[in-house]
């Protein structure tokens, strides 16, 4: 009994412990999508895959640490309800699998929170709930004859959550002395989806990072354009950019960005805005705060899409043909 509560407590510890890491992984992310730092790398001409990997395999190299500290102290410690017999083995692959699938699952995770102070506490709370304190409901629940049935069943979809399933593993580890006579294939169902969780995330991650690269248009607000008179330069200005088959360096042909601020609240930050700049020319973009400068700016980058209108680079644009459109551009926010 005395081994039996080693077992649970170390198991405690440790699932504690790795509910820690997606929140260091997460703050990164967000961080870097926070302060634009992604998209200013991905504007410099870094590769999303460039870009996903390097931080995959940095994050996977400093998990590396308790990811194999843990399994070795525990053994240390005569944690023997982790590391006898072939325990020991499920203990390496629970820690090793879910070092691959917390990575890109809390890359998908981060797409939830804007700041990346939120990202943190949030992911922490998260994985501690639903990972710690939802292995150990479900322990419970299992201990007792006419919930174990419940217990079963909740369990599967659960150990999506990687953390769930990890945590659940060690449980099901050091408790199989206490409720039956299971080994290392009472783990074998957390580690499958541990690696499945892995796989998953990673394809649906990639998925979306690369086609958001070719951006789809902002839904289009239903915000109609003020019929206002137009100065006589940028009526021109109009004209010359809707015909002319100059060699436009940056062309922008009736630009308009529309931002949603809530519940049928909008506000349009570009308008009608249209204008060539030849290859060579030097051109300064004036207006007073708020005019519209910024946005105008992130929507020739890539980094928002328009919601109507056309910017071209080159002659390509940068709404469908951004990889190419990127290669021309040298942005400094
Ligand atoms: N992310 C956003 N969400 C909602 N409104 C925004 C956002 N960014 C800018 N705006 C609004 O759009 C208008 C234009 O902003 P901006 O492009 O930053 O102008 P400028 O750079 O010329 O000062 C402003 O009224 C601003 O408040
Ligand atoms: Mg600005």
């Amino acid at each position: 009994m005395g081994n039996t509560f080693v077992g649970l407590s170390v198991s405690f510890s440790l699932s504690i412990g790795m509910s820690f890491i997606p929140a260091g992984i997460v703050t990164f992310i967000s961080k870097e999508r926070e302060n634009n730092a992604k998209h200013q790398q991905i504007v410099s001409g870094m590769s999303i895959l460039a870009y996903w990997s390097s931080n995959y395999v940095l994050d996977w190299l400093k998990f590396l640490v308790p990811g194999i500290l843990c399994p070795i102290i525990s053994n240390g410690l005569g944690a023997s309800m982790l590391t006898n017999g072939d325990k020991y083995t499920a203990l390496w692959e629970l820690f090793m699998f879910y070092g691959l699938s917390i990575i890109p699952t809390t890359y998908l995770m981060a797409y939830m929170f804007k700041e990346h102070t939120r990202a943190q506490t949030a992911t922490f709370f998260i994985n501690f709930g639903v990972g710690f304190i939802g292995s150990l409901a479900i322990t419970i629940l299992q201990i007792f004859p006419n919930t174990d049935v419940i217990a079963q069943v909740f369990s599967w979809p659960m150990r999506i959550i990687p953390t769930f399933a990890i945590s659940y593993g060690f449980l099901n580890l050091s408790s199989s002395t206490l409720f039956d006579s299971s080994n290392y294939s009472k783990t074998a169902g957390d580690i499958l989806f541990l690696w499945i969780t892995a796989l998953l995330s990673t394809v649906v991650l990639l998925s979306f990072e690369l086609f958001k690269v070719t951006k789809v248009r902002s839904c289009q607000a239903k915000v109609p354009s003020k019929p206002e008179p137009l100065d006589d330069d940028v009526e021109e200005e109009m004209q010359k950019v809707d015909i002319a088959h100059e060699d436009y360096g940056i062309k922008i042909k009736g630009l308009r960005k529309v931002y949603h601020l809530g519940k049928k609240k909008y506000k349009v930050a570009v308008d009608k805005l249209s204008l060539g700049i030849k290859n060579g020319e030097c051109f300064t973009l004036l207006g007073v705060s708020g005019a519209g400068k910024t946005t105008a700016f992130k929507i020739m980058t890539g980094e928002l899409p328009p919601t109507e209108g056309e910017v071209s680079v080159q002659g390509y644009s940068v709404t469908d043909k951004y990889g190419e459109a990127r290669r021309y551009i040298g942005y400094c926010p």
